[in-house]
């Protein structure tokens, strides 16, 4: 199927969220016309930076109101374009057949419009990996796109804290089967790691969770990251480059997906202390880890690392379509911390004399 026409119309669901945001800007900047749907347009602390881009004030970029839970209400916005990027979430993971609803919901917002060639579809590394039976990381430990979490293990179920990776893959089939079955469009999925870098407007510091966490090593309380698994980090502007990058391939096919990280890893108590490495001038007085976890998994610590180090984390396919340098995670602390602080007001706690 064709790949959007540079400089096409894409439409962006998630539009005012952290990835969402990134992906209007990096469309705007490359000359696609973009239309931005959000929950409520009229809510300026959620869409006022989109307001604010260039395009606004062109009309290059409009913004829309959308609720996935409401079928039909994608039916005009998406009429005339030639993209979907579909980076929002969902009122909620634990349901199922909700899910698949959802899908239908912009599936058929699409069929309608009969101009739509190409849909990404943002799922997750959760989709690829799961910290549910930590065994299985040893049994397979390099993590790539034809990877997917145990979908026979029994403890893989919503009530186990394990909606959101069953999610992300049901989302995945019903794009896959629905854009096969009508053969005029395909859709891509994209699978992103941790999301950091910079936030555009001072609500998205809420959201995450991973600036969320930063800004609580700013201001002086972090948690442990559950399993004691490290970050695998992407920048959230790489990330928006690869959803860009997969409307635009002519090389993907209906079906397929991508990782987009950038390999690195890191522990989040070493995440605390980058920032004063990468920024002495903040004086940042790093807050000590919080530890929430029960006895017996503090008991397995050293296990749990190591099983993590031995993990294999690839982009190679992605690196072989398209023509992105990822950032280095340092880049992404930086840029996320003087965000936080210069956009969202965060206070820096800070060391004395
Ligand atoms: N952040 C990460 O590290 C990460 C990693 C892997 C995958 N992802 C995936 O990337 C996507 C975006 O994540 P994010 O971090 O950018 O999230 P975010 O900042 O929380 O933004 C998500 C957006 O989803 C929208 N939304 C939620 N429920 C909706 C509904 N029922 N109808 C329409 N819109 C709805 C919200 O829209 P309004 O603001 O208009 O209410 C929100 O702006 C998600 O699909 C997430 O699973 C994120």
């Amino acid at each position: 199927m064709a790949a959007v026409p540079r400089g096409g119309i894409v439409a962006v669901t998630g539009a005012a969220g952290f990835i969402g945001g990134w992906v209007v800007r990096r469309l705007l900047d490359r000359g696609y016309r973009v239309r931005a749907c959000v929950r409520d347009v009229d809510d300026d602390n959620r869409t006022g930076f989109l307001k604010r881009m260039p395009g606004y004030a062109s009309g290059r970029l409009t913004l829309h109101a959308a609720d996935l839970d409401h079928a039909g209400c994608f039916d005009t916005i998406f009429r005339g374009c030639h993209g979907v990027c579909h980076v929002s979430h969902v009122s909620t993971y634990d349901d199922a057949d909700y899910i698949r609803r959802t899908c239908d919901h912009i599936v058929n917002s699409i069929e309608q419009a009969e101009t739509v060639s190409r849909v990404v579809v943002t799922s997750s590394i959760a989709a690829v990996i799961s910290e549910v039976d930590i065994q299985e990381l040893v049994r397979r430990p390099v993590c790539y796109e034809d990877r997917y979490p145990d979908e026979q293990n029994p403890k893989r179920t919503a009530s186990r804290g394990q909606g959101y990776s069953i999610g992300k893959v049901i989302a995945q089939r019903a794009f896959a089967e629905a854009a096969e079955a009508s053969g005029q469009w395909d859709a891509i999925t994209c699978c992103p790691a941790d999301n950091v870098g910079p936030i555009q407007s001072a609500h998205q510091k809420d959201m995450g969770p991973w600036q969320h966490i930063i800004e609580g090593m700013l201001t002086g309380q972090y948690q442990q990251t559950p399993a004691y698994r490290p970050w695998m980090v992407v920048d959230v502007r790489d990330d928006a480059d690869c959803h860009i990058g997969l409307l635009e391939s002519v090389l993907v096919r209906n079906g397929e997906r991508y990782i987009a990280w950038s390999t690195e890893q890191r522990n989040v108590e070493d995440i605390c202390a980058s920032i004063d490495r990468l920024l002495p001038e903040l004086r940042h007085a790093a807050p000590p880890v919080t530890d929430p976890f029960p006895e017996r998994i503090q008991a397995r610590e050293a296990e749990l690392r190591a099983i993590w180090a031995g993990c294999e984390l690839r982009n190679d396919r992605i690196r072989a379509i398209l023509p992105i340098r990822f950032r280095s995670m340092d880049e992404s602390i930086r840029d996320c911390v003087e965000s936080l602080i210069s956009i969202a007001a965060v206070k820096v706690a800070t060391r004395q004399g």
